[in-house]
């Protein structure tokens, strides 16, 4: 792994070309929790962890050209060594990182003696506002010449290149989908009426760790009946009953690399008449949008194709009112499926990368959530992710309800709400042939999933 990282750190060294200057890259340090002498769990920023190959709390990654690559990391003293125990030694980070590592010590004679150069800032930026926990004594002292257009340019540039995921990398994704597709397999099979969201969300993680994941990759969100429509439910008391739906987002984490998987299924053995209806519009539209992935193919009209999919499916339901091109036009279709299609997923879930540099993200109510805006290219990996949901807060809203009056069937969208939402997710890795999908044993079609609900239910 450590002749890849100095691969992958040469290949960012040429592509920034610097000529004089300095790059820092913190990663960050840990947070306390108020009360506890305790931290939050602690993530180290993605741009460190791409270039050192570690997740060092506290650590610094430094460049110059004519000195190329250095970590310094931090030292434990006494205290932490009895309260959290010795860390990580500077040969193993060494070792891992395949780059020269310095003591935290040394990091501010190595930013003194860079002074009068301009200095490139990535990853943390904490290190400017909390330079003690750095070792620095203050960072107005060190007089250094920060150069934001320069360090935005150097960043996009690094987001570049972690677009395309190198074969350790993909290896590692595998590995978090890996230890993912266990726990959306127990969740279909644990469910039970009577059962809380939060009950579930314990069954579904203790089967990731089981399967080697180092921490979930995010929140984990259970939703059942209406909370299903809300889009980052935290798994909380409610009960699951007969009819509900449950809907599940939640993925393993490995190596610092996410997995981000969604299922939606019923409390009941089988789908009931309207759940299936719009089961089946999300997954037709999830399937056809994970056949067209191949290189070339823009994020965007994966999008605006799934749009139109969901707008078509919900006329055909008679939920939605006119020709469906022209309600995905009015961005009628966004009352229902509000969020983008997916997004760029690697070292953080919403991963760098998504929206090609010189394009904006949108305002429009149909694509303002929309994270990905580029060409597709072979080692991407992708989030799938269509969903329709009945969420109070929008249909409730009367300047919608009148600006899409003729659009929608509001008599029967009123006796829907409560229904909750349904979404399917897959993690797609772009190959030349089209997508691999690395969730794609998790079961998703309503057959696989009312057989696993009907042996459940009768055991
Ligand atoms: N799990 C968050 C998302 O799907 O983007
Ligand atoms: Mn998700
Ligand atoms: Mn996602």
């Amino acid at each position: 792994m450590s002749a890849n990282l100095n691969a992958r750190r040469n290949g960012i060294a040429r592509a920034w070309d610097l000529r004089s200057g300095a790059v820092v890259v913190p990663a960050g340090v840990h947070v306390p929790v108020a009360g506890t002498d305790q931290y939050h769990d602690f993530h180290a920023h993605p741009e460190f962890t791409y270039l050192a190959g570690v997740q060092t709390p506290g650590a610094v990654l430094a460049f110059d050209p004519v000195d190329g690559w250095l970590v310094f990391a931090p030292v434990a003293n006494q205290e932490d060594r009895v309260w959290v125990g010795d860390g990580e030694s500077l040969d193993a980070i060494a070792g891992r990182s395949g780059a020269r590592v310095e003591p935290l010590q040394r990091l501010g004679g190595w930013l003194e003696a860079r002074r009068s150069e301009p200095l490139v800032l990535l990853g943390n930026h904490d290190l400017v506002a909390n330079p003690t926990a750095y070792g620095l004594q203050s960072w107005a002292a060190l007089e250094l010449d920060v150069d934001d257009q320069r360090s935005v340019l150097l960043s996009e540039q690094v987001a570049d290149k972690r677009r395309a995921k190198d074969p350790a990398e993909i290896s590692l994704m595998r590995s978090a989908a890996g230890a993912t597709a266990p726990g959306h397999r127990a969740a279909i099979r644990l469910a039970r009426p009577g059962m809380t969201e939060r009950q579930l969300q314990i069954e579904i993680e203790a089967e990731f760790f089981r399967a080697g994941a180092e921490r979930t990759a995010y929140g984990s969100i259970v939703g059942s009946g209406p909370n299903g429509a809300i889009l980052h439910s935290s798994p909380g008391q409610r009960v699951f009953a007969d009819g509900d739906l449950i809907l599940v987002d939640a993925g393993a984490e490995f190596g610092a690399y996410a997995s981000d998987v969604t299922r939606t299924f019923p409390v009941a053995a089988r789908f009931s008449g309207i759940q299936r209806d719009i089961y089946e519009i999300v997954l037709g539209v999830q399937e056809r949008a994970i056949a067209s992935v191949k290189p070339g193919v823009e994020y965007k009209d994966l999008h605006m194709a799934a749009a139109l999919g969901i707008a078509s499916g919900l006329r055909d339901l008679g939920i939605l009112r006119g020709d469906p091109g022209d309600l995905v036009e009015r961005d009628a279709h966004a009352l229902f499926f509000v969020h983008g299609l997916g997004h760029m997923l690697g070292l953080a879930t919403h991963d760098a990368g998504g929206c090609l540099a010189g394009r904006q993200p949108s305002d429009r109510f149909g694509l303002k959530w929309l994270r990905a805006d580029l060409p597709l290219e072979p080692d991407y990996v992708v989030t799938i992710e269509p969903g329709i949901y009945f969420i109070d807060a929008l249909l409730t809203d009367p300047a919608r309800r009148d600006t899409f009056r003729d659009a929608v069937n509001w008599g029967l969208v009123d006796s829907l709400r409560g229904f909750g939402g349904i979404r399917i997710e897959d993690d797609v890795l772009v190959t030349e042939a089209g997508a691999d999908v690395l969730s794609g044993t998790i079961p998703k079609s309503i057959d696989e999933i009312e057989a696993i609900r009907r042996e459940a239910l009768s055991t």
